[in-house]
């Protein structure tokens, strides 16, 4: 017998208009390879007037997009309008509580109200779809909890926001500054409505979190990730990093220490020729340690139309067939809470800075590292001006030895308050094995 689904949609921006034009080109493919039938019963957005790429007058149209829930013909809702409060949290927990599937794109929703939704979604019985939160068009949540199960996760580190890495790549490779980049990526519709997100790390960190939660079976939290975002990044840093053989990119990583569980979110200097050091545009990365699988690696577009839509569809295919899995890899009462933010291991930092051009500059820069305990692998002192700093200040760049992070952050405070530099010098880590 045919499984109908009939479907509601909030949010018709680049993915939800994808969706809908997804299921009006498949209707016949739905049908033959999986006997499902999706049915757009209702469809709503901020305006109704606005030019779209589907003819909306097709559908049934809702002022209000809570109304969606009341229509009892609709038993699944699929909201792509973002935000980790207001009208996506409402329409997810009322729908949960009506007893509807609930599919949506929105990682910041999940990170922040992931406990809760776990616990509705039990209760309920309901179909709760979320791969299209995290790494655009690789189906990650479908590989964890599927199919890389009774695997110990030893650590994943990952590029998951295809904003910052279209920026960070473009930068290097075009020459281009920082603005010129971010502006090129919103008008491919990789942002988000609030590019800082993007850019300071938190997407990074609401996906993270998600994964860390199948992974480690933890309510998903922010609190326990250290997180940076690429604001700080020159475009000389990406001269000099490619001058040591590294490229710049945003990752993400989760990694089970003697300590827990380590994760960070920062800028890190990673080999240009190796798996994450390669990705570029707004393509992502995950790559899984296991210790029954080996390593895994997935890669793909992170944002934009084409993939989100196509996790989307992913889920609803999951929701037609009858999938009932938890939210996360366990139960809401099996899941742990992770608060701790941990110390890192020790590794190498790339270090910048526009170190006063005058006798004893570097003496007394030298002997403040070796003060904090920092030896240098590698050192260059350019004989170049750069145009944001003032004339008599010159970069310097240094690869350190490992070093544990504690040591740099002191460092960096120290020197922010010295004169012998001006601004805030910039660290990166240098990831090993990427
Ligand atoms: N703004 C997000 C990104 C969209 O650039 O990765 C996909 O989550």
């Amino acid at each position: 017998m045919t499984k109908e689904l009939n479907i509601g949609i909030v949010g018709l921006g680049t993915v939800g208009s994808g969706v809908i034009k997804s299921i009006e080109k498949n209707r016949s493919y739905f049908k033959n390879n999986y006997n499902v039938e999706f049915n757009i019963l209702g469809i709503s957005a901020n305006s109704k007037n606005k030019e779209r790429s589907f003819n909306v007058s097709n559908y049934k149209w809702f002022d209000n997009p809570l109304d969606i829930i009341s229509e009892n013909n609709i038993d699944t809702v699929i909201e792509l309008i973002g935000g980790e409060d207001g009208l996506a949290y409402d329409l997810a927990i009322n729908s949960l509580k009506n007893d509807k599937n609930f599919i949506t794109a929105n990682k910041a929703l999940i990170s922040k109200h992931g406990e809760e939704l776990s616990i509705l979604t039990e209760k309920h019985k309901n179909f709760f779809g979320f791969e299209a939160s995290v790494a655009g068009g690789i189906p990650i949540i479908k590989t964890l909890k599927e199919s890389l199960i009774l695997n110990e996760i030893r650590k994943i580190y990952a590029i998951l926001n295809g904003t910052s890495n279209y920026i960070l790549s473009n930068m290097g490779k075009l020459n281009i500054s920082f603005d010129v980049a971010l502006k090129d990526a919103q008008d491919k519709g990789y942002a988000e409505s609030d590019p800082t997100l993007d850019i300071n790390g938190e997407d990074s960190a609401h996906k993270l979190s998600i994964l860390n939660s199948i992974i480690f079976s933890e309510i998903p939290s922010f609190k326990s990730i250290h997180i940076r975002g690429i604001e700080n990044i020159d475009l000389i840093d990406h001269h000099y990093s490619s001058e040591f053989g590294y490229n710049i990119r945003l990752i993400a990583l989760s990694q089970i220490t003697d300590n827990g569980v380590y994760k960070e979110v920062t800028p890190m200097l990673v080999d240009k020729d190796s798996s994450l050091g390669r990705v570029d545009e707004a393509n992502n990365i995950i790559k899984i340690i296991g210790q029954e699988s080996g390593d895994v690696v997935l890669e793909g577009q992170g944002a934009g139309e084409g993939p989100t839509s196509s996790s989307v569809i992913s889920d609803l295919i999951d929701c037609a067939t009858g999938s009932k899995l938890y939210l996360f890899s366990k139960s809401h009462s099996e899941l742990s809470n992770s608060t701790d933010k941990i110390s890192s291991e020790e590794r190498a930092y790339y270090l910048r800075f526009f170190l006063k051009d005058q006798k004893g500059s570097m003496s007394n820069l030298t002997k403040l590292l070796s003060d904090s305990n920092i030896s240098l692998d590698k050192i260059i002192q350019k004989d170049e001006n750069n145009n944001n700093n003032k004339d008599n200040f010159k970069p310097v760049i240094m690869i350190t030895y490992p070093v544990k992070k504690d040591e740099i952050d002191s460092l960096i405070d120290i020197l922010s308050s010295s004169d012998i530099v001006s601004s805030v010098p910039l660290h990166m880590p240098i990831l090993v094995k990427g």
